[in-house]
């Protein structure tokens, strides 16, 4: 999961991913990045931990990392929050091959196709809630599917 700073849309991402794997008995690594190292070895925004609490899904301990290269090779699906983190993880990713990994993480079929998980930084708690129901629905799709 990717998104620019790793604090908020990609580590709720990540819980919600997790929270479905577990829920389904999946055994998968699931893991989150920023395109950007700003916020390099911070705990998830207040915020982004409240609202995943609210719904039973911890994500404290998480650590803000910036993208690697060889996260393109050691993962299978890399899922980009927004349309600036995809165009940046394609012209990133040196191997051709890899690049069929990266998608946007709405872009599935049904309901949310093409669509991004908007940037709540600067916004209120309603657009972490926003969130929330956006990565919940696209994960629980990305297991439906597995
Ligand atoms: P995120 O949100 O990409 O969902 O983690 C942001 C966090 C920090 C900044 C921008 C977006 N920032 O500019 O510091």
């Amino acid at each position: 999961m990717v998104c620019l700073g790793n604090i908020c849309r990609s580590p709720m991402a990540q819980g919600a991913l997790e929270y479905w794997a577990a829920k389904n008995d999946i055994d998968i690594e699931v893991d989150s990045a920023g395109t950007s190292g700003y916020h390099r070895g911070e705990a998830p925004d207040d915020r982004a931990v409240a609202c995943m609490k609210s719904h039973g899904i911890d994500i404290s301990s998480q650590k803000s990392r910036q993208l690697k290269q060889e996260d393109f090779e050691i993962f299978d699906r890399i899922y980009a929050m927004d349309r600036s983190n995809l165009k940046d993880l394609q012209s990133l990713c040196t191997n051709s091959q890899n690049l069929s990994k990266i998608s946007l993480l709405l872009n599935q079929e049904d309901g949310y196709h093409d669509v991004i998980v908007p940037d709540p930084y600067y916004g209120s708690i309603k657009d972490f809630e926003r969130v929330y129901e956006m990565t919940m629905k696209a994960t629980e799709r990305i297991i439906a599917s597995w």
